[in-house]
């Protein structure tokens, strides 16, 4: 489970009330009203036909759902749309087209504002130039691209042209992006020359030729790569005849005008690969109407959306899913203007969110908890220094928030004015799942609160019985919903292993995370009750760790666990037998597996702690005692160890835990 340490039990007292109600001027006017809820109760399916057809159409849908397949869903049987012409086309035709869908902020400092019209034209180019490159509805595209506008436009681009994008997070190695392009088949790949890191250009298309070899070694189904130019930082960057192309050679001279085809609701529209339980990440598949009516519902009334006056701003990278989900469509479908920011929080200094805050009059502003507790560190004289009383609505999301973050949140970003939206959801579920409705909830800091109007969940124990409130159980969703998951891209037995053979009698999927109702029916999520770990609200597990570190040369055998860390909500420490004759160099050996971990994965997955050991604790029947390295790591008496071969293993642990 995750420690970062929410109690939800806590007494309440004047200073800390035990829930917040929405400011009555906030509620009076909010967007999502409580009879959401009656209506979807009501008639669940009703309800989504509803939301969807919020959307724009190309041909109407005649059923709502066919889960007679299940669990592979359909939703919006025998309707087609066009996913970025609901994104674009859409709000330029009703007469949106300057206002302005993307404030991007660049690393270095540049900026770049475009408008909807403006956002279209460049899609049209880019979509008519990947047209001429001979892709077709189906085939893939890999993007492997920092935070800049040709990346939104490239994701844009594939939906216009039924192509399933699969974003690779910049950040992950040649390694990573190679598994996935040969994963998916790729044929595609966008990238850019390089990235900026603290106002400095870094090589990035170098781990693209990297990753896709050459000769023998070549990835196969890689056509072309094209470049976008950010960084111009290499005259002599590596260039593949034939293979790669300029961007602003090619898309930069396509046409502006593009007609868009419509495609079937069920047409896949992405892959993102996501940390399961075992090494290989896998594509979590999701398709067009189900999702985007679902994305769109969510990002509209969670975040109180009025697309006129408000400014959006989601702090998470296009490579993850809520960069997919409420930076890219779920703003653009909803005509939308947000803050798009390549860089990080502290770059130049610990003052760039606020400062983005304070110049763009930013109203709704939808970041992880760690970097929440990244701000409490650096001190709350740094956003007091802002003039942030543009804000009206904070979000949270990517792990459980702890009580004292959300209040430090609520008073100190918020102004004790702002309601909090804490949303838990995940890369398979698409879109939000449980949250409060920011004018209708009384949320408690800390809580997740209820499933969101049309979403049905369920916190059960090993025998699918409902836990009374207070004990702690299995969180599962019990009702399908429009924008789940399709499917793991090319593996349907570990979809149905992964997701719904936990509680296959019931039919339930099964989300991986522990929660428990409270005395009064608030839902708190626990966090993950497998293998995978969630460092700064990424998700990596345990054994992609394992499997990088025991392709070192020096080691034979590793165990990783996630311990708690009072900033990352959990932190990697790992565990490593060295193989014999190699010799234990101390710290200079520890920064050398950190540093493989790094450049094997990404430097996400770099372990904060490796301990060097001579055994590691392990069962009868040869499981490794990760619950005991946890309470090592963590620093506590440890748990039952009666169930070891040798209990003694752990004096040597210890000792070298020091
Ligand atoms: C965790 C991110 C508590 C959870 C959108 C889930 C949360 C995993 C919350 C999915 C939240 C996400 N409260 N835990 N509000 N949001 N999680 O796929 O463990 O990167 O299963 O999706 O993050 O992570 P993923």
């Amino acid at each position: 489970m995750s420690s970062a340490g929410q109690s939800g039990t806590e007494s309440a007292t004047a200073e800390h009330p035990k829930a917040y109600p929405p400011p009555e001027e906030f509620a009076a006017s909010a967007v999502a009203t409580a009879d959401l809820y009656d209506e979807a109760d009501a008639d669940r399916l009703a309800f989504w036909a509803k939301q969807a057809r919020a959307l724009q159409w190309d041909t109407d849908f005649t059923d709502t759902l066919d889960w007679s397949n299940a669990p592979f869903a359909k939703w919006f049987v025998g309707g087609k749309l066009n996913v970025a012409a609901n994104c674009l086309d859409r709000h330029v035709e009703a007469g949106n087209g300057d206002r302005v869908a993307i404030h991007w902020v660049g690393e270095p400092g540049d900026t770049r504002d475009l408008t909807y019209a403006q956002l279209l034209a460049e899609v049209s180019k880019a979509a008519n130039y990947i047209g001429e490159l001979g892709l077709t509805a189906g085939d893939r595209v890999a993007i492997y691209m920092p935070m800049v506008p040709e990346a939104i436009v490239a994701i844009l681009a594939c939906a216009r042209l039924g192509l399933p994008h699969s974003v690779v997070f910049a950040g992950f190695s040649a390694a990573a992006l190679r598994s996935r392009v040969d994963d998916a088949e790729a044929k595609l790949v966008i990238t850019t020359d390089g990235q900026f890191r603290r106002g400095k250009p870094a090589p990035l298309k170098s781990a693209v030729d990297e990753a896709l070899g050459t000769g023998e070694d070549a990835a196969k189904s890689v056509e072309h790569v094209l470049v976008v130019k950010r960084t111009d930082h290499d005259p002599d960057l590596n260039w593949v005849q034939g293979r790669d192309l300029w961007w602003h050679e090619t898309v930069g001279q396509a046409s502006d005008q593009h007609s868009y085809t419509a495609f079937d609701a069920e047409h896949p529209l992405f892959l993102l690969y996501t940390s399961g339980t075992t090494g290989k990440p896998k594509g979590i598949l999701h398709t067009s109407g189900g999702y985007l009516t679902q994305i769109a519902y969510t990002f509209k009334n969670v975040f109180d959306h009025r697309p006129e006056t408000d400014v959006f701003w989601c702090g998470a990278d296009i490579g993850w899913v809520t960069g997919h989900s409420y930076l890219v469509y779920g703003p653009l479908s909803n005509g939308a203007t947000e803050i798009v920011y390549e860089g990080t929080p502290n770059s130049p200094n610990e003052h760039r969110h606020f400062e983005i805050i304070e110049k763009y009059k930013v109203t709704t502003y939808y970041v992880a908890p760690t970097l929440i507790r990244t701000f409490m560190k650096w001190g709350r004289e740094i956003p007091d220094a802002h003039d942030l009383t543009s804000l009206r609505l904070l979000g949270s999301v990517g792990e459980p928030i702890n009580p004292e973050a959300w209040r430090w949140y609520r008073t100190v970003i918020g102004a004790d004015r702002c309601p909090i939206v804490d949303t838990w959801w995940q890369t398979e579920t698409g879109a939000m799942m449980i949250s409060p409705l920011p004018g209708v909830t009384h949320a408690k800091p800390g809580s997740a609160m209820r499933p969101l109007p049309g979403i049905s969940a369920k916190i059960v124990d090993d025998d699918a019985n409902p836990v009374a409130p207070g004990e702690q159980g299995y969180l599962v969703l019990d009702q399908p919903w429009p924008s789940m998951l399709r499917g793991v891209w090319g593996d349907d037995d570990r979809f149905r292993d992964t997701y719904w053979s936990r509680f296959a009698a019931q039919g339930w999927y099964f989300a991986g995370d522990g929660a428990r109702y409270d005395e009064d029916g608030a839902l708190w999520v626990l966090g993950r009750i497998d293998d995978v770990m969630n460092v700064s609200g990424h998700r990596i597990s345990t054994s992609e760790v394992e499997s990088a570190l025991v392709g070192h040369s020096g080691v034979a055998e590793a165990a990783v666990i996630g311990a708690a860390d009072e900033t990352t909500g959990q932190g990697i420490v790992a565990f490593v037998i060295l193989r014999s004759g190699v010799e234990d160099r101390g710290d200079e050996l520890i920064d050398e597996l950190k540093a493989h971990v790094s450049k094997d994965i990404s430097p996400i997955a770099k372990p904060r702690e490796i301990i060097v050991v001579p055994e590691l604790p392990k069962t009868r029947s040869g499981k490794i005692m990760r619950r005991l390295l946890k309470d090592v790591a963590e620093g506590r008496e440890l748990g039952d160890t009666s169930t070891l071969v040798d209990p003694t293993v752990f004096e040597n642990i210890r000792r070298r835990n020091g």
